[in-house]
């Protein structure tokens, strides 16, 4: 904000509140804050107007391979000899890749140095951390207002990198997190070709079904992709990302919602102010509820030096993927989720299954349980299962993400991930484990009895392998080989 045009800018901005007034009055009371040379942003229903530019305090990084520390650093209210000072940093021979964290973070987060530092061991980038730090604290309706001022900061910055310093729109890439997935997309809007945005769940409160120019869609880069980590309906089970699709490439590593191995999230109504109520209760719980939320950018740094690729397969919802309908990949090949998703040609919805515990990368199996017609009563509980085969034997994996109930005849299936290559499967050794807390595993049975499991490798040609549990008991707790193939 630079004082000469201070007086007279806000000046025009009173005129045009006064002159529109009457238009937002009728909608709802808006308030609005201008900055030079960003613009005026109003607020909307609970996003609030954007704190100042010097307050939030936006810092832009820059690192490169030349030197482990950063190599030079702007931000706040940058004049513009600051700005050309920073783009003599940035070599725009070299392809750019910006950082944008979300909510409670900063540019000094574990996440963000790991990007970084994967980021320059996959290439020679230009690194631009975007640490908006203090602008993305409580309460959330300021931090999501402070986001369009952001958006126009780092708008501004590439801009500048374009117009003085050479770089190409083209070589950009900003890979935002959360709230700063709406940040990389409202930078990216107004200036129409920046090459690539990679959405890490992008949040939901306040931000699903608003404009198009309001939050993250798929026109803000020449190509969107979006991993979807914590798409639980956020009123209900307060999922911080959002389900809508709005990229080019929308990824559902398993199912979306709840990610393998981060603490259940119990289910809660909030009454009266569903917002207000709902941010105050995250708070003080807000490391497990965002473990989910975090996966996606987990996700997304394991795939960027990583061997193991996170193959992902068109599907029109999470039971279809888990009931085995969309394994095979189409002629061009599976969609591949995370750091190469721009080398593949799928695009829409594309489902996976991870494992659940870093890496999360592995072979998947789909694998289908039928329980014996003759087995009485139910069990409740979960199965274990350890792949036997040609090349050795699998770590043990869960059958399912939660206890399930198998009475006669039951067929439950799911894709599960392992991190060895077993080789030919000969066998399968069974585990089931009852549930507990509820009443009903009570009255379960001591025992299972399994008609036969089948698996297919969606990376293998191999089709179905079938193995039969002859109707035998499975007592609780005891491992069960099945290794027979005919018979049933
Ligand atoms: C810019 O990057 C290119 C490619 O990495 C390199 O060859 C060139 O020397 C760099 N220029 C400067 C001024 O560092």
């Amino acid at each position: 904000m630079r004082t000469a045009v201070e007086p007279f800018f806000f000046l025009l901005c009173r005129l045009l509140l006064l002159i529109f007034a009457p238009t937002f009055a009728s909608v709802e009371r808006r308030s609005l804050a201008c900055y030079v040379p960003y613009g005026c942003f109003y607020s909307d229903g609970h996003i609030k107007t954007p704190q100042s530019p010097s307050l939030i305090n936006t810092r832009f990084r820059l690192f490169q391979r030349i030197q482990v520390s950063q190599v030079a650093e702007t931000g706040g209210t940058p004049l513009a000899s600051d700005l050309d000072a920073f783009t003599g940093f940035v070599n725009a021979t070299k392809k750019t890749k910006v950082i944008v964290h979300g909510f409670l973070d900063n540019g000094h987060d574990n996440w963000v140095t790991y990007a970084k530092d994967e980021l320059l061991v996959k290439g020679d980038f230009n690194i631009i951390i975007v640490d908006w730090g203090t602008g993305a604290q409580w309460p959330y309706e300021q931090a999501a207002g402070n986001v369009f001022l952001v958006g126009a900061e780092l708008s501004h910055l590439l801009k500048h990198l374009h117009d003085h310093g050479g770089v190409n729109y083209a070589d950009v890439h900003i890979i935002g997190h959360s709230l700063g997935a709406h940040i990389a997309g409202l930078a990216g809007h107004p200036l129409t070709s920046i090459g690539r945005i990679t959405g890490l769940d992008p949040a939901d409160p306040l931000f699903t079904g608003k404009p198009i120019n309001r939050r993250l869609n798929r026109d803000d880069a020449t190509f969107v992709d979006v991993i979807h980590t914590d798409a639980t309906e956020f009123a209900v089970t307060k999922g911080y990302g959002t389900r809508e699709m709005v990229g080019d490439v929308d990824f559902f590593p398993n199912g979306g919602e709840h990610q393998p191995g981060c603490p259940d999230r119990p289910v809660e109504s909030v009454l009266g102010n569903l917002l207000q109520g709902a941010f105050e209760i995250a708070g003080s719980v807000s490391t497990s509820l965002s473990c989910s939320h975090s996966r996606a950018h987990d996700y997304f740094i394991e795939s960027i030096n990583s061997p193991c690729k996170f193959f992902a397969h068109q599907c029109s919802s999470k039971s279809d993927f888990d009931n085995g309908k969309c394994l095979s990949c189409p002629a061009g090949g599976c969609g591949v989720m995370g750091y190469d998703a721009d080398a593949t040609s799928a695009r829409g919805a594309l489902y996976l299954s991870t494992s659940y515990h870093s890496p999360y990368c592995g072979h998947e199996v789909s694998m289908e349980v039928v329980i014996s017609h003759s087995m009485h009563g139910y069990s409740y509980g979960e199965f274990f299962v350890t792949l036997v085969g040609t090349k050795g034997q699998s770590e043990e994996l869960k059958f399912s993400n939660k206890a399930e109930f198998y009475t006669t005849d039951t067929t439950e299936k799911h894709v599960l991930v392992t991190h060895t290559d077993v080789g030919d499967l000969t066998g399968v050794k069974v585990r089931f484990v009852r549930g507990d807390g509820l009443l009903v595993a009570i009255a379960s049975q001591h025992e299972v009895k399994v008609k036969y499991v089948t698996f297919e490798f969606t990376e293998r040609q191999s089709g179905k392998i079938k193995f039969c549990g002859h109707d035998a008991h499975i007592q609780v707790n005891h491992v069960a080989v099945l290794h027979s193939t005919s018979g049933c």
